[in-house]
């Protein structure tokens, strides 16, 4: 027994507690807003945040104590007044866009909620359907609408090759799993001479996806609903892609084969998957990996288990993926870097 190590674990443990704990709060700071008031608001006493939140003192006195204690924003004990430091500001405010971590602080309350189911799952070895998160969709759009905006007209398309030409002149894209539909929409605004197609089998996705194409008057978009195990199609897309679509599936093999036959031949497949390596041994410094296993095992790897799926979970990492495209038929297998999407890999496909 070595007590230095197991006092310094009880740090540890502390340390987790509170991380847990404040991950709750800085959640709540960012739905209500509290940040992005806060934010170049200078020193504000409760009173005073409340007032221009139009929040409820009480709550936002505890809420700042939480933040205040756990550093996140500064307290001055003087005058009892509370300001966010402006280093802080775009790792919890809206205006950081991509840099926004707040906006990921919502999964630990999302996933809390299907906490019992996963318990139930150790023991059954059963999975968690996508229906008992019902949250997931809109959290989900907002996390990779960010990611997107800063991103994917900028650096992720001009990274398959020749495709900023062809969807100017004119071509068929598919983005399979589109979820809310953001990338879609993007790129439906940007290339008006193409036309673009996103699957997905979620209904709450789709509707959101339709109702804003047509809010934004756009007539190159279609919202497909299928299984995209059951994506028929041949020879129909010069780009296929997907982003962080594959490593949920339940049939991912089926799926990637059902891509690679729906590409032209000539044609590119982007896929985006978390940035991980396959083996536990390599992730095991990634400041990222706590939060890719947590979340692959209360939500990607439940999921597709509840498909009657592998289970490949989220950081199957790229020596995998590579296999697994590879097998469907693609060649020319390159990963591409957007360096403002931290924490995915991009992997760009030709076929021949
Ligand atoms: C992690 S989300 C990513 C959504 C979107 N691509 C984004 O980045 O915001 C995965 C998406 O794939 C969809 N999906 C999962 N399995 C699917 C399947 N077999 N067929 C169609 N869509 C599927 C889910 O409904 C979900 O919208």
């Amino acid at each position: 027994m070595d007590k230095v190590r197991a006092k310094a674990f009880m740090g540890s443990m502390v340390n987790i507690l509170n991380s847990g704990a404040v991950s709750m709060m800085v959640s709540i700071g960012h739905r209500t807003g509290l940040f992005d008031t806060m934010a170049g608001a200078g020193p504000l006493t409760s009173d005073q945040l409340a007032e221009k939140s139009e929040l409820n003192e009480r709550y936002v006195r505890e809420w700042l104590a939480a933040m205040a204690s756990s550093g996140v924003v500064d307290y001055d004990a003087s005058n009892d007044s509370f300001e966010l430091p402006v280093e802080h500001q775009a790792l919890v405010t809206r205006a950081g866009g991509a840099l926004n971590l707040a906006t990921m602080m919502q999964y630990t309350a999302l996933l809390g909620q299907v906490e019992d189911d996963v318990v139930d799952a150790f023991r059954t070895g059963a999975g968690v359907p996508y229906s008992r998160y019902p949250d997931f969709q809109r959290l989900m759009a907002e996390e990779s609408a960010a990611v997107f905006d800063a991103t994917l007209l900028d650096a992720t398309i001009p990274n398959i090759p020749g495709a900023v030409e062809a969807l100017t002149e004119g071509a068929a894209l598919a983005d399979v799993g589109c979820g809310s539909g953001h990338a879609v929409l993007l790129l439906a605004e940007a290339f008006p001479n193409s036309h673009f197609t996103g699957f997905d089998f979620s209904d709450e996705g789709l509707e959101t996806a339709r109702s804003r194409a047509s809010e934004a008057g756009l007539t190159n978009v279609d919202f497909v609903a299928v299984d995209a195990a059951e994506l028929d199609a041949t020879d129909a897309f010069d780009i296929v892609t997907t982003f962080d679509a594959i490593h949920d599936q339940a049939q991912p093999a089926i799926v990637l084969s059902n891509i690679h036959r729906a590409v032209k031949p000539g044609g590119h497949y982007l896929c985006v998957e978390p940035k991980a390596a396959s083996s536990l041994a390599e992730n095991m410094t990634d400041p990222m990996a706590t939060f890719q296993y947590t979340v692959s095992t209360m939500h990607c790897m439940s999921v597709s288990i509840a498909g009657g799926g592998e289970g490949l979970g989220t950081a199957w990492g790229t020596e995998l993926t590579t296999e697994f495209l590879e097998t469907a038929g693609f060649e020319d297998i390159t990963m591409a870097e957007v360096r403002a999407d931290r924490a995915n890999s991009h992997f760009v496909c030709r076929k021949s």
